[in-house]
């Protein structure tokens, strides 16, 4: 079978891996790619959001299934494109797919299926955004572009001054463009996040572990928000009980509600969670696998992930046998200095990624690099995910931890806490 990835970085590296490693006669390519997908399969020069150019290099390649890897070209509606030509496909249609690309239709959604979520309004006016502020009694909020903003959307605010401020970045600066016309202020929700997989076809669906991201750019939960720095999984915070809880009151409801919202949704289905006091709640879905998340989970899968992947795409999940080892896996992000603000792409890292690489104790995933004359190049703000695998937590930031101290690593920086609360004092 010939499988297309589509996309460039750590989770479309990661997924080619997976791909790559299942039984079979299997051919993995990735379109665009990276450097480390270049090393598994054929890397192909073609944008997800050429759709003729995909269809032609389908055709021309003989390709059999494609997974998409990015948001945009799900909401763009890539998978339709595909399907209507005959080419099973990993990923949501458009119409499902604005479970991501639109926070409101999300909203709704959770709204219409009695799915728990943070109390929210609806704006399409700075000024009636504005009144409400000044009206709210509480403090903390969140202020949500409707639209895709590339991960950057969502302002956590702490007080009204934060709020107003999140407002007029929508309405006033419109640094969002059109992905701002719309707004959401939401209920400001505390506990612990946690991040859920799963791969859904129709009504039916498999859970991968449970996984905690960590986003802030800095030690500590400190600095700026990034796309995540290191996850670690299973979560130990998820105990069964509460995995029970999540099944019976948020996938299974989401599913459902899919289902009667006359939705047939085939993809990875990803569930942003916070835990709360009262109860798990929807942060936020994601039409795709996470990064880093899928960078630590699959390595965690025993059994053929390909067949699991065609299972889902062609309404045939049930068969599907994937099972989670008893392993731990905790992954790091080694990101360009300056990341994510500003940084410098083209710097020469090939020394320290061919180190990395060769320490067998580790599994280096590419995202922000390219190749050039033999050379590796960062091109990107997340540059590489180092994985360990462990019989527990402490393990694993031993063996990782100890792979990338081993270099002095001068451009790039990375978590040295990822996973610091799970170790015994
Ligand atoms: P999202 O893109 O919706 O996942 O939001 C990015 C991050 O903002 C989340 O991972 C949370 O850390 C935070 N966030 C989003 N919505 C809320 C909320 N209602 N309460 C608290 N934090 C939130
Ligand atoms: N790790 C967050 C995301 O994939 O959206």
């Amino acid at each position: 079978m010939h499988v297309l990835v589509l996309g460039s970085g750590g989770r479309e590296h990661g997924l080619c891996r997976a791909l790559a490693e299942s039984k079979g006669e299997n051919r993995v390519s990735c379109g665009p790619g990276n450097a480390g997908t270049a090393k598994i399969g054929t890397n192909i020069d073609l944008n997800p959001g050429e759709h003729d150019r995909l269809l032609e290099v389908c055709k021309e390649e003989g390709v059999d299934l494609v997974v998409v890897g990015p948001e945009d070209p799900l909401v763009a509606g890539i998978a339709d494109v595909l399907r209507e030509a005959g080419i099973p496909v990993l990923g949501p249609g458009g119409q499902a797919a604005q479970l991501e690309g639109s926070k409101i239709f999300a909203k709704q959604f959770c709204d219409r299926h009695s799915i728990q979520t943070a109390a929210f309004k609806i704006f399409d006016d700075a000024d009636k955004a504005h009144k409400y502020i000044d009206k709210r009694s509480e403090e903390e909020c969140i202020v949500k572009a409707d639209g895709l903003a590339a991960g950057k959307g969502v302002i956590v605010c702490d007080d009204k001054f934060d709020a107003h401020a999140g407002v007029d970045t929508c309405f006033v600066d419109r640094k969002f463009g059109s992905a701002g016309d719309r707004i959401i202020i939401e209920e400001r929700l505390a506990g612990f996040e946690t991040t859920l997989l799963t791969l859904v076809s129709g009504s039916q669906y498999m859970k991968f572990p449970y996984s905690q991201d960590h986003k802030r750019a800095y030690d500590g939960d400190k600095g700026p928000n990034t796309g995540g720095m290191g996850v670690f999984a299973p979560t130990p915070k998820v105990t069964a009980e509460l995995d029970e809880w999540i099944t019976m009151n948020i996938v299974e409801p989401t599913i459902e509600g899919l289902v009667d919202d006359g939705i047939d949704y085939i993809g990875c289905l990803y569930f942003g969670l916070m835990v709360t006091e009262e109860g798990p709640a929807v942060l936020e879905f994601n039409v795709r696998f996470g990064d880093p998340e899928t960078q630590a989970i699959l390595p965690l899968m025993e059994g053929n992930f390909l067949e699991a992947v065609d299972g889902c795409a062609n309404g045939n999940l049930e068969n599907v046998k994937l099972t989670q080892s008893k392993k731990k896996a905790l992954t790091v992000i080694l990101a360009s200095k300056g990341y994510p603000g500003k940084y410098s792409k083209g710097i020469d890292i090939t020394e320290d990624i061919r180190a990395l690489e060769e320490n067998k104790n580790v599994i280096v995933v590419h995202a922000g690099t390219r190749q050039s004359d033999g050379k590796i190049l960062t091109s990107g703000g997340r540059v590489v995910a180092v994985t360990a695998l462990g019989s527990d937590f402490s393990e694993c930031r031993e063996i990782v931890y100890s792979a990338i101290d081993e270099r002095e690593l001068k451009d790039l920086f990375y978590r040295k806490d990822i996973g610091h609360e799970l170790v015994p004092a």
